[in-house]
């Protein structure tokens, strides 16, 4: 008994994991392990050897069972001692730094003025940059002689050897949606056009791309009041001032007759500009109603619609409401521009908040 007692005490010192004590458990007290084959025995035994045999077995059994228990839990708490070692993390550390990246303000005011005609009851109606010469001329009333093909600096596309027709161009403006909304949606039709326009300029207030949005307007009897009562409504929503004052001044655009290119009264204090005040006014859109040639290359019969077009500057008015002096440096990806002028993504346009009425 000494014999057995020593070897499973022995084993379960020695055993390093859980199914070496299990093993040890199994052929020592188990079914048919050594102690029950031994207590198996006993009815062998004459009942006086069986009253000392039997107590000292079952002591043996007991302590075993005891030393198993305890080396159990040994080897439990030595596993979490060595995961809480090798787990270990240190929660006061500073938290890894997320590059946040910023809404660029063209993004930002491209929503905000989408925000606003989107109450006035416009959908947004979308083209491709690469435009046709058809629909960004010619369905605009400027046939291939025009002077205003030379005025709008085009970008053409190379042509491929052989083919039959005029290169296609990066669009001037945003004016051929009004062409291409027309054409699918049909009259009568509300809808604004933002996106990018190209024409081969640099400077200060001119890049090579820049952007526009449009905005068309058609039914049975709309009027040049529409479009100034619009237009007014845009402005105080849009640089959050009531006293708005704009000057319709007569131009010209092939597409529109009569037409009128629109400015704001603003004052320029010490390199600031404020909205609605002074003696300074600052073209920002060209404007008119839709020339029946324009409404009937668009498959809209001039007798029964008429109504308003307008062309608005993105860049232009995003630069008078934030303040950005060069246009340039909108595109030129710089980060220090960029997180200064961005705006944080949860920043959203819209009409309850940002933007008051
Ligand atoms: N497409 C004109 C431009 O780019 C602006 C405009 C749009 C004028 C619609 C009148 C009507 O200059």
């Amino acid at each position: 008994m000494d014999d057995l007692r020593k070897k499973y005490l022995d084993a379960i010192a020695g055993a390093m994991d859980e199914s070496t004590l299990e093993y040890v458990r199994v052929s020592a007290i188990g079914k048919k392990g050594e102690v029950a084959l031994k207590m198996r025995e006993l009815g062998k035994m004459t009942p006086e050897e069986r009253q000392t045999a039997g107590p000292a077995l079952n002591a043996l059994k007991n302590e075993i069972n005891s030393a198993l228990m305890a080396k159990k839990e040994g080897l439990a708490d030595a596993a979490l001692n060595e995961r809480l070692q090798t787990e270990w993390l240190d929660v006061s550390l500073p938290g890894r730094k997320r590059p946040a990246g910023t809404i660029h303000p063209i993004s930002q005011v491209t929503e905000e003025v989408t925000a606003i005609f989107a109450d006035m009851g416009f959908s947004v109606a979308e083209g491709p940059q690469i435009e046709s010469d058809w629909f960004n001329f010619d369905a605009l009333n400027i046939p291939p002689e025009h002077p205003a093909r030379q005025e709008h600096d085009t970008f053409f596309m190379s042509l491929p050897e052989g083919a039959d027709r005029a290169p296609h161009v990066l669009r001037t403006h945003t004016s051929p949606v009004q062409i291409r909304a027309m054409s699918e949606q049909g009259a009568p039709i509300r809808v604004i056009a933002p996106g990018r326009v190209y024409r081969c300029d640099y400077d200060q207030t001119h890049t090579p791309m820049f952007h526009q949005i449009e905005g068309l307007a058609i039914d049975k009897d709309i009027s040049m009041a529409n479009l100034k009562w619009v237009l007014e409504e845009f402005v105080r929503s849009f640089f959050e001032v009531d006293n708005v004052e704009l000057r319709f001044r007569a131009s010209h655009f092939p597409f529109t007759e009569p037409s009128a290119e629109v400015d704001i009264r603003c004052s320029w204090k010490d390199g600031t500009l404020k909205v609605g005040e002074g003696d300074d006014w600052l073209e920002i859109l060209g404007s008119g109603m839709v020339h029946p040639k324009v409404l009937a290359a668009a498959g809209v019969d001039p007798e029964e619609w008429q109504g308003f077009a307008f062309g608005l500057g993105i860049d232009r008015i995003a630069m008078l409401k934030y303040g950005i002096p060069d246009l340039r440096a909108f595109f030129d990806s710089d980060l220090r521009w960029l997180r200064h002028y961005g705006f944080a993504s949860l920043d959203q346009p819209n009409l309850q908040g940002g933007l008051s009425r």
